[in-house]
């Protein structure tokens, strides 16, 4: 077994020059890039005695993980190699392993692996806890070595995302719902505090979704239609310009879903009534921009305790928008929005919707979550 001083950071490629500078600022300007595995993951040498990043006090927006690699076995074709400097690390404490594999071509997969890791830890005394461990380890099988390493920063984010869902047997509407999901876990948001959420840019409704299944009541604003027939909502109104087209009016029971028109003189009135009722988990979808006369309506219904934004335009008209909306929020009423970053250099531009939306919002915290394409998400509190 070699004692290492080195670290593995799992980036997203198309943030390479971000997050090599973040790197560069966590372990310092002397550490070395050595090897780019499998387009996702960095290994990085850092100085001969690294020093320990306090867990929280060194946060990167760029960086989806940052591990300490804590010993390396050379891989000669038996992963049970890696037990006896397994037994070491865990030293008495509960485990949980995530393997994954990164550049090693084998036949089994990761996750038959970590049973059979698991299971011989086990045999040897070892308790596993998977839901509650001591000491998560993190398996890393290249081409060439099995790395141990733990977690250095963003220490409830797995980093194999899509074993991570799967295991937890979470059913999203789409991949959208899942980036909410994780911006919850990792800013620690509470979110069951949240009764009544305003999402703009909602369609087809992954974001309100989370927020219905957490029993919030939802009003979303977008052009576009959602997909209401899956949406977990108790009831939903849907108010749009024009009657709904007949096929979306027959996707839900007549029962759960209304449909009016802008114009109809009784909508303030039927809004309210669903969003002060009983019932929580009740949906109301304004069909317009967030921008236009129809958003107007909003001011009618009072303050919200959340505003989300997923709106797919630059990150300064994002920023923009809530700030026009936060008059709609409660003091520290939470704001979370993705910046979406396809043009131009990604730093200066997360910077600077965070600098606009400081008029309006404070307690910025911002992440590029394991769910985000190009984009990061922002979290914010009203002023
Ligand atoms: C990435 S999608 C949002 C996905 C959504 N968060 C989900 O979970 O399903 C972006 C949405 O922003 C909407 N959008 C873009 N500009 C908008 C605007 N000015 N007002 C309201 N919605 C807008 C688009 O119509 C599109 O449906």
């Amino acid at each position: 077994m070699v004692k290492s001083s080195g670290y593995v950071a799992f980036i997203d490629h198309r943030f390479l020059r971000e997050a090599i500078g973040e790197l560069k600022r966590v372990l310092g300007d002397g550490c070395e890039i050595k090897a780019m595995l499998e387009e996702q993951a960095l290994l990085i040498e850092a100085q001969a005695e690294p020093q320990p990043v306090p867990h929280g006090s060194a946060p990167t927006e760029f960086v989806d993980s940052l591990l300490r690699i804590r010993s390396e076995v050379p891989f000669t074709g038996d992963y049970l190699a890696a037990v006896k400097p397994l037994l070491e690390l865990i030293d008495g404490s509960s485990f949980a392993l995530e393997v994954k594999k990164l550049g090693l071509h084998s036949g089994e997969t990761a996750k038959s692996i970590e049973v059979i890791l698991g299971r011989s830890l086990e045999g040897m005394g070892a308790s596993a806890d998977l839901h509650n461990p001591e000491l998560t380890i993190y398996v890393l099988l290249t081409g060439t070595g099995i790395l141990l390493c733990t977690s250095e920063l963003d220490v409830k984010l797995a980093i194999d995302r899509f074993r991570a869902v799967a295991r937890s047997r979470y059913a999203p509407l789409n991949r959208s719902e899942l980036k909410l999901m994780e911006a919850v876990e990792l800013f620690g948001i509470d979110i069951g505090s949240v009764r009544r959420c305003l999402d703009i840019g909602a369609a087809p409704g992954g974001w309100s979704n989370f927020m219905l299944k957490h029993g919030a009541t939802v009003v979303s604003v977008d052009a576009a239609f959602m997909d209401y027939a899956d949406l977990e909502s108790s009831s939903t109104i849907v108010v749009a310009d024009k009657p709904l087209p007949l096929a979306l009016a027959q996707s839900l029971p007549n029962a759960k879903l209304r449909s009016m028109t802008f114009g109809e003189a009784s909508v303030p009135g039927v809004i309210e009534s669903a969003l002060a009722g009983p019932e929580r988990g009740s949906l109301v979808h304004l069909v317009c921009k967030a921008q236009s006369a129809q958003a107007q309506l909003l001011s009618v219904l009072g303050q919200f305790d959340a505003i989300l934004c997923d709106m797919n335009c630059a990150p300064e008209e994002a920023a923009r928008t809530l700030c026009a909306m936060s008059g709609l929020v409660r003091r520290g009423g939470v704001a979370i929005m993705t910046a979406k970053l396809f043009n131009g250099a990604a730093q200066a531009r997360a910077d600077s919707s965070m600098n606009i939306l400081g008029s309006d919002y404070t307690g910025f915290a911002a992440k590029k979550l394991p769910h985000n394409r190009k984009e990061i998400t922002i979290l914010a509190f009203k002023k």
